[in-house]
């Protein structure tokens, strides 16, 4: 099959393409219409179907013979255990769980709010709620419990479901304890807690609202799918903005099922009985779509690993996890090959291993940069895939679609748009650019299946955020170029979002916190560049005059002060004091110059700019610092 045609099928006639695809999925009752509008006038799959995807994920499999088929590899280097779960045995411990919510009064239209390490029980989890029409909001166990805390008040679940405590590499962290927290400091009170008891470590206190999961699975009833509305939100997925609130992404289920399984085909070229991988975490949306539900509706074994590429014991981990699972297609960060190629630059632990199984090398979550992506040519021999998504899309929107016809690659760029995609490039006035333009990436509307609904209890910070810059488009925020063939290059965000070793976070939340520093009357936190994580966060603090506080303390209080409201996962480290940061006439604050002069490229000085001695001042600053090229 060729690209081209089968591009310009999906752009020519959306509604005939995806009826098409929606055929490949079951349904409890076929959707008539495939394409109309909400009530906001904004596009919508599949609205008259009815499904179920937990049943896509587990009882059709069984159905049609593949019980004892093994759904999910749990590989765990930080607790030395390596297990494996049959469809009929997920199927098992879901539909128990699923029963065991129900019988604590959890229905379709709650939420329920997911909190727990890499393990087979938050996959669980995810998809008992999905058995019984509850919609999931999981939260990254590296967040704290304030931002736990403000999901929690944001999607008012009925309950939560975590578990004791996670490893991280050699530290255990007790993860109950800040689910209490949370509970705490939100305002909404969830009636119960699920725990699973890991029995690492010490016995955690019981509340009255802790209900433990084991008991609830073996002491409950097997509960049947209920079939959802296509446009039933299967779940809220919080992601960074511009502002310090997280956005609660929607999701819906029969567009996103019809997406996944067209990917698992068409994008990762990954056939059912397959072993596929996704080195990511259940808390971010490639857990979602790619170690939970596309993998699962596809028949695939998926890999639920708990472990870093490097330190879980070395940099040998995944290739010991692809060679004993014998993994066909697999999917990490590009910062987590960084890290392996830190530690093992000749790729002598690659040698140990026997990857013949692999297939393909998918890699996304930020840039890729040329020098990782040729590092795992010299040394794999399969094709590295780079690709292009957001929490936002759910599935990706800029590939090589392996299932349909392997273009060369081009070092840099992350191919072109995939079928169902319209994606142009476009100046700030909203006219298209031409070949090697850089402006920004949007995509027409309507977006294929599958994509964003709305942003929880948000409907005008969608609008605001999506669709209003570009009458007709989706603002992605992200800038990029499209050269003459087609194939597009992202050059980065064009807003306050960073991207730290795979993870999105906001700098204005950051600066929020910041700020909020009693020492300090002014503060702009910006992404440098990292060798290793990608990006990481800076903040330059301007102290409140008559204040003496000394840098060293100042820095240790305002990593403590982030660490504690965002989580580890921030990782800021480094505060420098400026005496004022550079302005516009208007005063507002020149981040992007800020971060040029750190990453030590080219810029322009903004005409708008207040005072140009500023700059030299920054300068000074940083080379004394030793902060990002100054080093
Ligand atoms: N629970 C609790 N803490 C967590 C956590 C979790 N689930 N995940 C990360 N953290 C903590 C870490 O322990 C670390 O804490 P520290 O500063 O006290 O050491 C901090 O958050 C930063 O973690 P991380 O960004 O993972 O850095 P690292 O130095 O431990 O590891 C990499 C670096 C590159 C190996 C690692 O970031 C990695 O594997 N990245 C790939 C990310 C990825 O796959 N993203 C998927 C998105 S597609
Ligand atoms: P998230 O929503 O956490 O998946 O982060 C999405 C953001 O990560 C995108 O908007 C991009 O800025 C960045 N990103 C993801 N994949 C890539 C990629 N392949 N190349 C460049 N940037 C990427």
């Amino acid at each position: 099959m060729k690209y081209a045609d089968f591009y310009s099928d999906s752009t020519n006639n959306p509604e005939e393409f995806w009826k098409q695809q929606a055929e490949n999925i079951h349904w409890h009752s076929k959707p008539k219409t495939i394409l109309s509008k909400d009530d906001n006038d904004y596009p919508v799959w599949f609205h008259d179907g009815q499904l179920n995807v937990c049943y896509l994920a587990l009882d059709k499999h069984i159905e049609d013979g593949f019980g004892d088929q093994t759904a999910i590899i749990y590989d765990s280097p930080v607790t030395q255990t390596v297990k494996k779960y049959s469809y009929n045995e997920v199927k098992s411990e879901v539909a128990r769980l699923a029963g065991g919510m129900q019988s604590l009064g959890l229905k379709k239209g709650d939420t329920a709010v997911i909190y727990m390490p890499m393990i087979p029980q938050a996959v669980f989890a995810m998809l008992a709620c999905a058995r019984i029409g509850v919609t999931h909001s999981v939260v990254f166990g590296g967040f704290a419990p304030h931002e736990l805390a403000i999901r929690i008040d944001d999607c008012k679940p009925r309950a939560i479901i975590t578990a004791s405590s996670g490893i991280e590499v050699d530290r255990l962290i007790a993860y109950k304890p800040l689910v209490d927290e949370a509970i705490e400091l939100a305002e909404h009170k969830p009636k119960k807690v699920i725990v699973l008891n890991r029995k690492l470590g010490a016995r955690i206190p019981f509340k009255k609202y802790d209900v433990d999961y084991d008991a609830l699975v073996y002491g409950s009833e097997e509960a049947a799918c209920v079939p959802v509305e296509s446009t039933h939100p299967l779940y809220v997925l919080y992601t960074s903005g511009t502002t310090g609130k997280p956005k609660g992404i929607v999701r819906d289920t029969g567009g996103y099922a019809t997406a996944l399984k067209y990917s698992m085909k068409y994008i990762y070229g990954v056939h059912p009985d397959e072993v596929f991988w996704a080195a990511s975490d259940v808390g971010w949306v490639v857990g979602h779509s790619y170690i939970v539900y596309g993998p699962l509706i596809n028949r695939n074994a998926t890999v639920v690993f708990e472990g870093k590429p490097i330190r879980t014991p070395d940099a040998s981990t995944f290739w010991r996890v692809i060679a004993e699972h014998r993994v066909s297609v697999m999917f990490t960060a590009p910062t987590a090959i960084r890290a392996i190629k830190k530690e093992d630059p000749n790729g002598e632990f690659i040698k140990q291993y026997d990857l013949s199984c692999l297939r393909t090398q998918f890699l996304a979550g930020e840039r890729c940069d040329v020098a990782t992506l040729e590092w795992y040519r010299e040394h794999i021999p399969v094709p590295a895939i780079d690709h292009w998504w957001q929490t936002e899309s759910g599935w990706p929107m800029i590939a090589n679609m392996m299932g349909v016809e392997y273009l060369p690659i081009k070092p840099g760029s992350a191919g072109k748009a995939v079928a169902g995609y319209d994606i142009r490039i476009f100046g700030e006035n909203g006219q298209e650019l031409g070949p090697n333009e850089e402006g920004y990436v949007v995509i027409k509307l309507p977006l294929p299946p599958g994509t964003l609904m709305t942003i929880w209890n948000d409907i005008e910070r969608f609008k605001a955020g999506y669709l209003k810059k570009f009458d007709g488009y989706y603002f992605s925020g992200d800038g990029g170029f499209k050269d003459d063939e087609g194939y597009i290059y992202i050059t980065g965000r064009v807003d306050d979002v960073i991207n730290v070793a795979g993870h999105r976070l906001s700098t204005a939340e950051m600066e929020e916190i910041v700020a909020s520093h009693p020492s300090i009357a002014e503060c702009a936190v910006v992404g440098i560049e990292d060798e290793l994580k990608g990006q990481i966060p800076l903040a330059l603090a301007v102290i409140k005059s008559g204040d003496a506080i000394e840098h060293f303390q100042l820095q240790h209080e305002v990593v403590h002060l982030v660490r504690e409201q965002i989580g580890a996962v921030a990782s800021l480290k480094d505060v420098v004091i400026v005496n004022r940061l550079p302005k516009t006439r208007s005063g507002k604050i020149l981040r992007k110059l800020l971060r040029q002069i750190v990453d030590g490229v080219e810029y322009q000085i903004p005409s708008t700019i207040d005072d140009e001695a500023i700059i030299d001042e920054m300068i000074e600053v940083f080379e004394k610092s030793k902060i990002g090229s100054f080093k």
